[in-house]
């Protein structure tokens, strides 16, 4: 029987570890935010939630160079051309919003209101632009609105990729689990 196509284990680990990360950092973004009396009084969860983020912004570089060198495996040819097209939008907004645009406007964020980034808890990030209070109430409506719109974005991934396992019953989410290497 022919080897069933499937992202290589390289494109699986990127994705479910920055999947992991992504998730984590969205809720312990929102518990440092929301819950600041309960959970954040010493600014820890804004320590973990930039420690986690930052990363991000390095993996892409290494997820994207691996994507352009190793090809997705073909979506399934009962998907119609409308929704093959639907597939490749979302997963280039993804990229372009959830994986780069909202990492970067955090770090924009902080580099106005002079705040440090600790990647990982290890390193400083370099500011990306000279401190500016005045822009500090910009930098925080638009990281703060992106991170909803990209809860939105992230939770419509996941049901579209359930229903195809659940509903379609098809071999899109197989593809992304581990166990199968094409
Ligand atoms: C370099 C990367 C990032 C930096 C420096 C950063 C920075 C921040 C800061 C300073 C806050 C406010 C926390 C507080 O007031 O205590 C915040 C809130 C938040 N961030 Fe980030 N962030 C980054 C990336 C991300 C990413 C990748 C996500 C999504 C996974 C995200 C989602 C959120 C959310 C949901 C909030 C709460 C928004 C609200 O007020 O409702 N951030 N971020
Ligand atoms: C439980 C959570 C998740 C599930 C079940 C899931 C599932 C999947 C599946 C099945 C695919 C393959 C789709 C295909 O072959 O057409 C995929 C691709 C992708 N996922 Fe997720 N995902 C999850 C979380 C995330 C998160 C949090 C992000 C980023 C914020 C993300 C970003 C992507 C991207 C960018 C692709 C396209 C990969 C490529 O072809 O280069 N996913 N996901």
């Amino acid at each position: 029987m022919a080897k069933a196509e499937s992202y290589t284990s390289t494109a699986k680990w990127l994705h479910w570890g920055m999947a992991l990360l992504w998730i984590g950092a969205w809720f312990i973004g929102i518990l440092a935010t929301h819950w600041r009396d309960e959970f954040n009084t010493h600014h820890e969860l804004t320590f973990l939630h930039k420690a986690m983020a930052s990363t991000l912004l390095f993996l892409i570089v290494v997820r994207i160079a691996w994507r352009i060198t190793h090809p997705a495996p073909a979506l399934p040819a009962a998907m119609s051309p409308l929704m093959k097209r639907g597939a490749f939008f979302g997963h280039f907004m993804l990229y372009a919003i959830a994986l780069i645009g909202l990492p970067l406007s955090g770090w924009y964020w902080s580099s106005v209101a002079d705040k440090p980034i600790l990647v990982a808890g290890l390193f400083q990030l370099p500011p990306m632009v000279d401190p500016d209070q005045s822009l500090y109430g910009l930098a925080k409506s638009i990281h703060t609105y992106v991170a909803w719109l990209c809860g939105a974005l992230v939770g419509g991934h996941v049901i579209v990729a359930l229903k195809h396992h659940f509903v379609e019953k098809d071999e899109v989410l197989k593809g992304m689990l581990p166990g199968r290497n094409s």
